[in-house]
């Protein structure tokens, strides 16, 4: 994916300035930055949640900076898998049926899938019983059910203890590295930007790399 000379302004306040990313297929990247500097903004327009004013998003080579809301769902539906702070189980399904709920592709194996991401002890278990690492590999297992070629997280270690938060930081890498996904991870945690490929830091509202 690919953002072209992006900005977006809230109440007259330019957040993102003339930002420019490419994420290849393969590539895990993290992207750090004060509370305030427009991470989360970067990441809806990313996620197809918000149109950017200024720019261009190029997703899977196709320019997606001003499709209508009927297109943009069904885009965020198949290309665009989203894992936040908090897990967001529905409290009354199993672990099985998170997955289920929104599967479109009957392709995927979701007990696979979940037992991929060590959870497959779990798939009759209600969220209530779960711990919090758990909880959280649950959602990147249902951020992965459609096969998305896009991975978005929004500081998806947050609740987590070092090791669950590393546990989570590894898989969301391996869908990188091994299913050729494009992965975006905003993060406050410089323990976890190792496994990342490369590191972008957000300031008033520019994007540069740290590391490579
Ligand atoms: N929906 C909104 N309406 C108005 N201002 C917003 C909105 N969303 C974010 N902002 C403002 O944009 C700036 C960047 O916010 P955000 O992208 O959430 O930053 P971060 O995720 O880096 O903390 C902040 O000043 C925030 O107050
Ligand atoms: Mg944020």
């Amino acid at each position: 994916m690919r953002l072209q000379h992006v900005s977006h302004q809230f109440d007259g306040q330019l957040v993102l300035n003339n930002i420019n990313l490419n994420v290849s297929p393969g590539e895990c990247i993290a992207i750090v930055g004060p509370s305030g500097s427009g991470k989360s903004t970067l990441l809806y327009i990313l996620g197809l949640l918000r149109k950017p004013e200024h720019g261009t998003f190029l997703l899977n080579e196709r320019d997606v900076s001003d499709l209508d809301e009927e297109q943009r769902r069904l885009l965020r539906l198949h290309e665009v898998g989203f894992v936040f702070q908090q897990a967001h189980l529905i409290p009354y399904l199993t672990v099985l049926e998170q997955l289920e709920l929104i599967q479109e592709n009957r392709n995927v194996d979701a007990k696979e899938l979940l037992q991929e991401l060590g959870l497959e002890h779990r798939l009759h278990h209600l969220p209530m019983t779960l711990s919090g690492g758990e909880k959280q590999r649950v959602a990147v297992a249902r951020a992965l059910v459609n096969s998305p070629r896009l991975i978005l997280a929004d500081e998806p270690t947050a609740s987590l203890d070092y090791e669950n938060g590393r546990r989570v930081m590894e898989l969301l890498s391996q869908q990188a590295h091994r299913k050729g996904r494009s992965v975006v991870v905003i993060t406050h945690d410089e323990r976890m930007l190792d496994v990342c490929d490369r590191v972008l830091r957000v300031i008033d509202g520019t994007l540069t790399e740290i590391r490579n």
